[in-house]
């Protein structure tokens, strides 16, 4: 098996490892056992957002249960749901709706006077950003400090395509974690997510934290897999987290009843895998502050959107 993951020279310097030394397979639920609801040392909403380009990869199901795994832990949570399909928005019952995100885009977003300490802004947009994206994407770089005194964690879920959208959640998130499927095309897709994340940087003041990959839908007796896991492993080590997520059907069956994986008695042994993370999503790295982008980064940023060809989203009207 080829083993061309990512290009040294580019990729492999941005999914640097970030921790020192340490595990970074140990158990999130381990790790805030213990601690006050809300750590002191918290400055701000800290952001996490989960993208990788490519469907099916597990960013609702990881997302999702992230978002609980911090809500448990008492902590005061946001959910930016930006995926159009809105899967999170289903599954997050316990998070009250705060509607649509679009509010976000707008110039001087005002949070609602009181929110709930689970919150969850969806995904309704129906392409009316698209044509002055550069805007939006300002506006919720400018906005999004004014979510700092409400919430302590906000976890973004993306979709599946290339779009401005994904620029948004790039641009604004503090951490980043990359759900990677073994299969044919788990390896482009994760080059692609080094690549933009590679361009979001240059208009960052400080980089993206890239928590790290976390392999999804892994099947231990396939060979395949198992050569390919090896070899990611090879390239990029510390970035991999250790533990991987197992191929089960409690996960899927999980997410259609609305509740985390560890609520279904039978699915206990992989609940603890599905709360491995890292401990820095835990610590705020002072160094990793939002920093002011201005306009003219932001056009430079749509342009090379539009070089990608990417831009049209793909919607679907009822006929008749
Ligand atoms: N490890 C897993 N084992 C079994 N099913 C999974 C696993 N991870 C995700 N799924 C299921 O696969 C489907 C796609 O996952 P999803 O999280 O929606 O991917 P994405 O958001 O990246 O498109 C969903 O039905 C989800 O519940
Ligand atoms: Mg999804």
């Amino acid at each position: 098996m080829k083993s061309d993951w990512f290009s040294p020279s580019r990729s492999t310097a941005l999914i640097r490892p970030s921790v020192p030394s340490g595990n970074r397979a140990i158990v999130f639920s381990a790790l805030i056992r213990g601690r006050p609801a809300v750590p002191d040392l918290l400055v701000g909403v800290k952001t996490i957002a989960i993208n990788v380009e490519k469907g099916g990869a597990g960013k609702t199901m990881i997302a999702c249960h992230l978002a609980w795994v911090l809500a448990d832990a008492g902590h005061r949570v946001l959910f930016l749901d930006l995926d159009r399909q809105c899967n999170a928005t289903d599954a997050l019952a316990d998070f009250e709706s705060l509607g649509t995100c679009k509010p976000l885009f707008e110039p001087n977003y005002v949070p609602p006077t009181s929110l709930p300490r689970l919150s969850i802004y969806s995904n309704r947009m129906g392409g009316e950003y698209d044509a002055d994206y550069p805007r939006a994407l300002t506006n919720i770089n400018a906005n999004f400090p004014a979510l700092d005194s409400h919430f302590d964690f906000c976890v973004i879920d993306t979709p599946p395509s290339w779009s401005w959208i994904n620029y948004a959640a790039l641009l604004v998130c503090n951490h980043l974690i990359v759900p990677v499927e073994l299969g044919p095309f788990g390896p482009a897709a994760t080059k692609q997510v080094s690549d933009s994340i590679a361009t979001v940087n240059q208009r960052r003041k400080t980089p993206i934290h890239v928590v790290g990959l976390v392999p999804n839908r892994v099947r231990a007796n396939d060979t395949h897999q198992m050569k390919m896991l090896a070899a990611i492993k090879e390239k990029i080590g510390r970035n991999l987290f250790t533990n991987f997520l197992p191929e089960r059907a409690h996960y899927s069956q999980a997410m259609q009843e609305h509740v985390p994986v560890w609520r279904e008695k039978a699915a206990v042994a992989d609940a603890d895998r599905v709360q491995l993370l890292d401990p820095e999503l835990l610590y705020p790295d002072p160094e990793n502050v939002r920093s002011a982008i201005d306009e003219a980064t932001i056009d430079e940023m749509a342009e090379t959107i539009k070089e990608r060809g990417q831009l049209q989203p793909i919607t679907v009207r009822a006929q008749g």
